[in-house]
């Protein structure tokens, strides 16, 4: 057979991601650092890798690996600590991760919100106070009109979806709501007002910016493909989970980030189920499943024609072992996505370094570049060679 060579399209973005309270480390004012004290979630991020005080260490390391984009998180609970009251030392020290990453010739990609919320904001009542979209979409404002000439592309919210399902259905995050199905719904209408408001604000006065929404997109299908029940059961599911955010919001959004980790079976009895053998696992125990890649592509792409990022797709593998041949077999599938006519743009590794992860803690090791907690050296994996080949080639020989 001859040699296979995969040239990905001119100018295409190639990166890791990474969010503010997994990495940053003591960001006292919100919601996670608060239930973190009050012992209401297993671990504490503490220092989490101080990349705060180490940003300028890890960008030399994304450049090491002929990255060209950096995907990270503003947080809001920073730069603005008491509503109303702007802190000027964040915003200039944002101010300084972002022309960093430019400094070294990667694009800034900026998360307003991943997750985390200050604190004031919650004692408000949080997302689900019919004023959250206003005061949220003053941060975007402030973000936009300080930051706005560093900002390359913009997401909004990281998987609305997966924040409303932790936080008001599993009940596992902050607020640690179970099975509130009408604080949900409320909460997600809230997102979407949110979502639009911000989107003009930051168009008003940074027009330049394109700006999406990294969206969890799940590669469903029915347990049995023959049983009527799985079958609508998936189909509400796969509207509910992967589209119904973004319906909302297609006209508020210039590009669709898609953050691909799952590949799940829809099943009347058990709901949903992670794919159980032959297909192999993470550390985490969740399938490996690179054709679902190809599939969440095409179908974002037939449904909203908007360019295409993957904002993150990673694995928890401490040992190294499946990391390099996870990405090269996922990026296959999404040159094949490419190929057959979907505009990607951009790919973003999840992540660069090891981080706190969430609930698990740190014990998940998702980095290209391993952290060691007690001393914080940054120690690259040897699959961050292999990805930073293919960073360098723009092609998967
Ligand atoms: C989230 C990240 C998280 C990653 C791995 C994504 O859904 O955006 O914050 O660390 O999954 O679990």
């Amino acid at each position: 057979m001859p040699p296979q060579h995969h040239t990905f399209p001119e100018g295409f973005l190639w990166g890791s991601a990474s969010s503010s309270h997994q990495v940053e480390g003591d960001n006292f004012y919100n919601d996670w650092w608060i239930s973190e004290q009050k012992k209401k979630v297993p671990f504490s991020s503490y220092k989490a890798t101080d990349h705060y005080n180490r940003f300028e260490e890890d960008f030399d390391i994304a450049q090491k690996l002929h990255q060209n984009a950096h995907r990270f998180s503003i947080e809001w609970s920073r730069i603005e600590p008491e509503e109303g009251r702007w802190n000027e030392n964040e915003i200039r020290h944002y101010r300084r991760v972002l022309e960093s990453i430019r400094a070294r010739g990667m694009k800034t990609f900026v998360t307003l919100h991943h997750f985390t919320n200050p604190m004031w904001f919650v004692d408000k009542g949080g997302w689900a106070n019919i004023k959250a979209p206003y005061y949220f979409a003053e941060y975007a404002k402030i973000v936009s009109q300080r930051l706005g000439d560093l900002i390359d592309f913009l997401v909004i919210f990281n998987e609305p979806m997966v924040y409303i399902s932790q936080g008001f259905v599993r009940g596992v995050w902050p607020p640690f709501r179970k099975n509130n199905y009408f604080l949900s719904y409320k909460v997600f209408i809230n997102l979407v007002k949110a979502h639009r408001m911000a989107y003009n604000e930051i168009h008003f006065d940074s027009p330049h910016i394109p700006i999406g929404v990294a969206q969890n997109v799940i590669d469903l299908q029915p347990r049995h493909k023959k049983n009527i029940i799985d079958i609508g059961l998936t189909k509400i599911t796969d509207y509910l989970w992967n589209w119904s955010f973004l319906n909302f919001i297609k006209s508020e959004c210039d590009f669709v980030g898609v953050n691909y980790y799952f590949h799940h079976h829809v099943h009347y009895r058990r709901s949903v189920e992670n794919l159980k053998q032959p297909h192999e696992h993470s550390d985490l125990g969740w399938g490996i499943h690179p054709e679902g890649l190809l599939e969440v592509v095409q179908a974002v792409w037939t449904r909203y024609k908007k360019p295409i990022y993957i904002t993150e797709n990673g694995i928890a593998d401490a040992s190294d072992d499946k990391r390099a041949s996870f990405i090269i077999d996922h990026l296959h599938y999404l040159h094949d996505a490419i190929t057959q006519g979907a505009k990607v743009k951009g790919y973003f590794y999840w992540a660069l370094t090891d981080n706190f992860e969430w609930e698990r803690g740190f014990e998940p090791r998702f980095g290209l570049v391993e952290i060691d907690y007690k001393t914080l050296k940054r120690v690259s994996r040897p699959s961050s060679k292999v990805y930073s080949e293919i960073c360098a080639n723009n092609s998967l020989d």
